[in-house]
Formats: structure tokens, sequence, C-alpha cells
């Protein structure tokens, strides 16, 4: 099924089609960084970028947000000429195409509502909505509306996670068995450090906590890697209960800041990951995937890969009485780039931008992001009922 086109404006030539976004929260860490600085300003000072039959994208960003004074300086410090405060006169401006949306989550279902409303295009960091429920609304009003829509999947583009992509399809790993993910690193306090994220992110009230945070990237990962998450169960932890916020004041966390779960998927792939603000690292990244499968092994991370064929495989024999002077970690090979990989963020707005330009079907829509919300539901309805929770399959009928 073809969907609609973003229509070309009078002023732009048949070979060049120019897109208007919308961009509200550009003042937020992912706003700002990852999708106004690395991405809509990387394609816009390249000249835009082409698609493969020499169409010509142009973007042109709109800053929303609620602070005037920080839009007009944002504007000034990156040449954008176009800012404003009021959202619903720019979702009545047809000369925005697109409505993005970086927001806090808890503000992000009724600004999406809006824009849906307006018949915008919508393009929105994930998690999509607070709840499964509201994120099946979004994508249903999407749906009814006949608006395309796109979500966050930045960490199936990281170049770690693109290079394991290319092992699975190779059929390098056989019958893949399991996977073990680990993520996080120490969030300071924010008493004698200030904290690295914001407060909300420890504050259930305020759309807070780990699995909130991370299921709906691990959904989309272990789904595009593996295969569906069939079942989880999840133990969720508040190991720090007192942090202090942005003015140095104290506040009780009361959302957890360390997940530990177990996934089934279709295909009988076990995948066990630990998500947490509460460990120091002694990895290689911040995020490390190890892969086993009948025929061979691969540790991925943000960056690097590293693979073990069954040929290479060494055999352990495990005796507590003898130190083990085996170097295990010369057994490991270094997977190429082979490639040059772009900011993850800048990969898949492009890849959305070109989606909307030629009409075509784009897979990581609300229905995807609402995935990501079932499986953030799931952790947190296990780690409070202490069992594991069956996922059905989701479908906007
Ligand atoms: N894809 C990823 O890897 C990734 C990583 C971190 C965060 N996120 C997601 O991105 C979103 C933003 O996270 P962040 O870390 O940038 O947060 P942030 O707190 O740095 O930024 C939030 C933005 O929302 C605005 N805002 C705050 N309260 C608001 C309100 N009541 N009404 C309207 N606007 C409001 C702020 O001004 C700011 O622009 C979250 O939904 C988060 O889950 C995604």
């Amino acid at each position: 099924m073809s969907l609609p086109t973003i229509a070309s404006t009078e002023a732009t030539t048949p070979a060049t089609r120019e897109l208007g976004i919308i961009m509200n929260g550009v003042s937020g860490r992912m706003g700002y960084r990852q999708h106004l600085v690395r991405s809509i300003l990387a394609i816009r000072d390249q000249g835009g970028f082409e698609l493969a039959d020499g169409t010509k994208v142009t973007v042109t960003p709109l800053l929303v947000g609620r602070n005037e004074t920080k839009l007009a300086e944002l504007a000034e410090r990156h040449g954008i000429e176009d800012y404003t405060t009021d959202l619903d006169a720019a979702l009545a401006d047809p000369r925005w195409d697109i409505y993005a949306d970086f927001l806090l989550t808890k503000a992000r279902a009724a600004a999406i509502r809006k824009a849906i409303a307006a018949g915008k295009t919508i393009y929105t960091e994930k998690p999509t909505a607070e709840s499964l429920e509201e994120s099946l609304e979004l994508a249903r009003l999407a749906r009814d509306a006949g608006v395309k829509t796109g979500v966050v999947h930045d960490k199936l583009y990281l170049p770690g996670l693109q290079k394991l992509k290319r092992l699975v399809d190779s059929g390098f790993f056989g019958r893949i068995l399991s996977v073990r993910g680990e993520f996080g690193y120490w969030v300071f306090e924010g008493d004698w450090q200030p904290s690295q994220r914001p407060s909300w992110n420890y504050r259930a009230e305020d759309g807070g906590g780990i699995i909130v945070d991370m299921f709906p990237h691990w959904n989309y990962v272990l789904e595009g890697l593996f295969g569906a998450v069939e079942t989880v169960y999840a133990h969720a932890s508040t190991h720090i209960p007192t942090r202090w916020d942005e003015n140095g004041e104290p506040y009780a966390a009361t959302a957890e800041d360390a997940a530990y779960g177990i996934f089934e998927l279709e295909g009988g792939v076990v995948a066990q990951i630990n998500s947490s603000w509460t460990v120091r690292v002694d990895r290689d990244e911040l995020v490390q995937f190890h892969v086993d499968g009948t025929l061979g092994s691969a540790v991925v991370g943000l960056f690097g890969a590293k693979i073990q064929h069954r040929n290479a495989t060494p055999k352990p024999v495990w005796n507590p009485d003898l130190a083990d002077d085996h170097d295990y970690e010369a057994d490991w090979a270094p997977v190429p780039s082979n490639d040059v990989f772009l900011n993850g963020f800048r990969q898949q707005w492009e890849e959305f931008l070109a989606s909307c330009v030629l009409g075509t079907e784009y897979e990581y829509d609300l229905l995807a992001g609402a995935r990501g919300m079932q499986l953030a539901e799931a952790g947190l309805r296990s780690a409070r009922e202490g069992r594991k929770i069956a996922l059905a399959p989701l479908s906007l009928d």
C-alpha cells in the first residue's frame, strides 16, 4: 500500500523536495544534540541529501519550546530563522509538513494528538506515550487520519549493531541460542557531583524509570535482530533511594534505577539484559551484547564487534586447583566496518524523510512504538507481580 506523499511546495523545483519540520523540545538533551545538531542541521548544512532517483530532499526546522529566550538563543547560534512558543499556530501553518517530538515522555501524547488532528506527519522519540493503551490510541488516531508516522529506533543504527545484523543475516551464528546484554553506567546521585541525567528519569510520577526508558529499545533491538519478544520476566530495583535534582535539592527516587530482564523470543532464543544506572563500567562500551550460536559467537558494542567461530573455539576444562593462563581474549577476531556509518539518529531521519517523499511504507511507525511500550508495561507488571508475563501480538484492529 502506498501512503500519501508530502506534496512539494510551489517554491521548489520538481527535483527538490523541501520539508518543513516542527521540532518540539529542542532545548532537551536528545532534541538538541541528536535531532537538531547531529541530524537536521547536519542535513541542512550539507545542502540536503539525494534520493536514488536524484531528487534532492532539503530540510527547514522550526524550533518550538516554552522559553522564547532560549529558543532565540538557539536560533541565533545555529542560523535558524523560525522559532515559536505557539505550538498550535505552528501546527496550523501549512508551511510545516512534519511534527517531531523530543519532549519529556509525560508531555508527548497530548502534543502528538494535536499534531495528528492537524494532519501533520509525525516523527517522535520513544516511548511514544506513558502506557500501552495510550500508545495504541495514538497509532489508531494516526491510521484513521491517514497520517504517516515514525518512531526513533536509533540503537538499530549503531555501527556495532549494524555489524551484528550483518552477522545474523549471513548465517554466521548457525542456530542462535542466547543473547546477553549489559547496558549501563554510574549516574551520579547529584549531591557531590551533578547528575548526568535529568532528575525526572528517577521519578515514576514524572514518567521516569529505566524500564520505560530502555525496554522500548530492547524490544526493537531484539525484534529487529533475533525475533519478536514473546515473554518477559523482569526484576526491578531502586538501588539509590535519594537523589539530588538540578537545583541541588534532595528528592525521593520513586522509579527503578536498575532492571534485570529475561526475554524469550520467537524461535526459542533466550535474551537476558541488565539495564542499570547503578553499575561501574568494566566493558569496552556502555552497551554490550554477547550472542552465542551453534556455529559461532559474537560480542558487539556501540561501535566494536568481535567474533569467534566454532573452529576457533578453545576447549576449557574446569579445574579450580590450577590457575588458568589461557588468553580467552585472544580467541576473538575483530569484525571490520566495511562501510561508513552515519550518526544513527541522522541515518534514521534520512530514511524516514525519504519514505515521506517517496510515499513508501515505514516500518518503524507508531504501532512499532506501541510494541516497545507493551514490553515496558509487561516488564513493570512482571516486576510488580514477580512472574513471567506473555506478550500478545498487537494490532490496531
Ligand atoms: N533514543 C534515545 O536513545 C533516547 C535517550 C534519552 C532519552 N530519550 C527520550 O527522549 C525524550 C527526551 O529526553 P531527554 O533526556 O532529552 O529529556 P530532557 O529533560 O533533557 O528534555 C526534555 C524536553 O522537554 C521539554 N519539557 C519539559 N517539560 C515539559 C512540559 N511540561 N511541556 C512541554 N515541554 C516540556 C524541555 O524543555 C526539554 O526541551 C524522552 O521521551 C526520553 O525517553 C531517548
